[in-house]
């Protein structure tokens, strides 16, 4: 056995503690040390707490960030790496948006060399911003599956993904069939579920792009592979809505036709989520499914307002998204910016605090993975981000005139991206760090 890894990093650490029920309660759960040490071992966390000498490995140095805030990795539970090319494309909503843009796209994932490159460049920009973990689309090709998790191994980053199912209404290049789509995504989840740290999603693209067979068959693989993911896209767009009734008209709606065909679950991840009816929601709920906000990409796509408020109210877990390329940033303080004014325009108010929640421990639950991402805890997987919260002329002027904590992380929310990320950790181990 090789000798055991370990690194320790000194300075302000902030989490939140526990999960919970309501979002007033979230205050309770925020954890501050002025001071504070985090050791890792193999990439978990050994030691957590307030700064005590004793705790770092003989012959460790422990790294020192006295005027930074440490918090846990951003966690990005929607995203699509064959769209990092195309985030902000031009004039259209959904529909018309894929047709025009998203599908000439992804056809050139087919290229094994250019998913590698597009791959590679996507892994950089997640760490850059700060992000450690995340729920991705791939296209239709499994090179392209391949090429993301070989590159995500590079730094062993906990990344969860899958082949896109799409057999019809798409172009020849970017669909495959019923029973393709059943034995690729069996090859893929032989090759990468729980490799290293590598997760697998069945990942139907949304129902307009699968025939029934092709549902019938991702709900057999998902019968077969329990411990799988299932992540879809779910009543984003009016005019998607309407479609689907009429392609499923034997359904109860959109959310039916994925619960008949037994992608409904604790492991189920549904992008979206802007426009559910009322028995939705309750479905949602009772079958432990998790939904992806994407703000940014709401907004541009001019999709609705998602309302957060009512994942409270029906007990169904919320992570945050990008949807990078419909949504307009990698990162998750201007995912939260924009989320903010979501829910402004709802007349509901999302604070601070809510947001780093959701940002963190929240997403972890979304993706079921709580029990090793999303805070501090010891024995969890070491993967976090140290923030400066002050990188440009406007925000060390606002900065200066915070009230308090959460007035400084709001602050931060509104005004940060990439420039606030001065290094990220993955595993236990530095892999980015901010020039
Ligand atoms: N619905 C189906 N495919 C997509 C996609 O690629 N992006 C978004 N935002 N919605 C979708
Ligand atoms: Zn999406």
């Amino acid at each position: 056995m090789s000798a055991a890894q370990f690194s320790a990093v000194r300075g302000r650490f902030l989490d939140i503690q526990q999960l919970v029920h309501q979002p007033e309660h979230i205050a309770d759960q925020v954890r501050y040390i002025e001071d504070g040490l985090l050791v890792s071992e193999n990439g978990k966390i050994r030691y957590f707490g307030h700064f005590d000498p004793s705790q770092i490995p003989t012959g460790i140095v422990a790294e020192h960030y006295p005027e930074q805030l440490i918090v846990p990795g951003f966690i990005d539970t929607h995203i699509h790496y064959p769209q990092t090319e195309m985030v902000g494309a031009y004039g259209e909503q959904l529909l018309e948006w894929l047709n025009t843009y998203t599908f000439p796209t992804e056809l050139q994932f087919k290229d094994k060399a250019y998913a590698e490159h597009i791959a590679e460049f996507f892994i950089q920009q997640l760490v850059r911003h700060g992000t450690t973990t995340a729920l991705v689309f791939c296209t239709v090709h499994p090179e392209s599956v391949d090429a993301l998790f070989e590159q995500a191994a590079r730094l062993n980053m906990r990344l969860i993904a899958g082949k896109v199912l799409m057999d019809r209404h798409a172009p020849e290049g970017l669909t495959d069939t019923a029973e393709r789509a059943y034995s690729e995504s069996k090859a893929l989840i032989e090759k990468w579920h729980g490799k290293g740290r590598a997760l697998y999603a069945i990942t139907p693209r949304f129902a307009p792009t699968s025939t029934p067979e092709q549902l019938q068959r991702a709900g057999q693989l998902k019968a077969e592979y329990p411990e799988v993911y299932v992540h879809t896209h779910l009543s984003e767009n009016k005019n998607e809505i309407a479609w689907v009734k009429e392609l499923f008209p034997d359904h109860q709606g959109y959310l039916d036709v994925y619960h008949q065909y037994g992608l409904t679950g604790n492991r189920s991840v549904f992008a979206h989520c802007v426009h559910l009816e009322e028995h939705e929601w309750d479905c949602m709920h009772a079958t432990d499914s998790a939904i992806a906000f994407c703000p940014t990409s709401n907004l541009f796509l001019g999709s609705g307002l998602f309302p957060l408020k009512k994942t409270w109210q029906k007990q169904v877990k919320v992570g945050l998204g990008t949807d990078i390329g419909a949504g307009t940033s990698f990162s998750q303080l201007q995912t939260l910016n924009e989320a903010y004014k979501v829910q402004q325009l709802q007349g509901e108010k999302l604070s601070a605090f809510e947001s780093f929640y959701h940002a963190t421990l929240g997403s972890a639950k979304a993706l079921s993975l709580d029990h090793l991402l999303g805070n501090f805890h010891i024995g969890k997987e070491a993967d976090f981000v140290v923030l400066d919260l002050a990188a440009t002329p406007l925000q060390k002027l606002r900065q200066q005139h915070v009230k308090h904590l959460e007035d400084a992380l709001f602050a931060l929310f509104t005004l940060g991206d990439d420039r606030n990320i001065a290094a990220t950790y993955v595993d236990g181990q530095c892999v980015y760090v901010r020039k």
